[in-house]
């Protein structure tokens, strides 16, 4: 039996790993995170959030599959905020109802990055603040935040675990 090149085996992982995030139930769930926290961005904006789940599921720091990143609290809390906000899932049923341009552009965001159509503008962001500095954009003991990058209104890092 001849070796496979380690190269041949990585890229067929990216590609299982693409393809089987890219469900229809697990575009609803990333589009209602970026309804809730985008809805008001860019494309791009839009984009880069939908992207922080995808780059949390292959995070070692994070849970391993879409609903558990949406899903995953802080103690009592959501992750993504928007989801602990009646109003917030209130108005995402709205439109979701009647298939406003809203909820098509936040499902377009979700789809073009779980189906790794678009490219991530952030590199590797799993995390996002509204405010700069603020807790996720600010290294910590247990995390060195890096690879800031400013989209609209929020600030986007990438997060790598302190080592030692
Ligand atoms: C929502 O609108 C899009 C086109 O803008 C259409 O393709 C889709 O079928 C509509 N969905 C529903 C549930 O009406
Ligand atoms: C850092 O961010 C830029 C966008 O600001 C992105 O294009 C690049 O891929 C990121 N770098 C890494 C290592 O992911």
């Amino acid at each position: 039996m001849s070796p496979v090149p380690a190269y041949f085996l990585l890229a067929f992982l990216a590609v299982a790993k693409a393809a089987t995030l890219c469900t229809n139930a697990n575009i609803e769930l990333v589009a209602r995170i970026v309804f809730g926290e985008a809805k008001v961005e860019t494309d791009q904006g839009q984009l880069a959030v939908a992207y922080t789940v995808v780059n949390r599921v292959a995070h070692p720091g994070y849970p391993n599959t879409v609903p558990n990143v949406v899903y995953a609290k802080y103690g009592c809390k959501y992750q993504y905020n928007t989801l602990d906000n009646p109003k917030h899932n209130a108005a995402w049923k709205v439109a979701k109802d009647k298939n406003t341009t809203e909820y098509k552009n936040a499902k377009n965001a979700a789809s073009n990055a779980l189906c790794g159509r678009l490219r991530d503008p952030t590199g590797c962001a799993t995390d996002f603040c509204a405010t700069d500095p603020c807790s996720a954009t600010t290294t910590n003991k247990y995390y060195v935040a890096y690879n800031k990058t400013h989209i609209g209104n929020h600030y986007f890092v990438c997060r790598r675990r302190v080592s030692g």
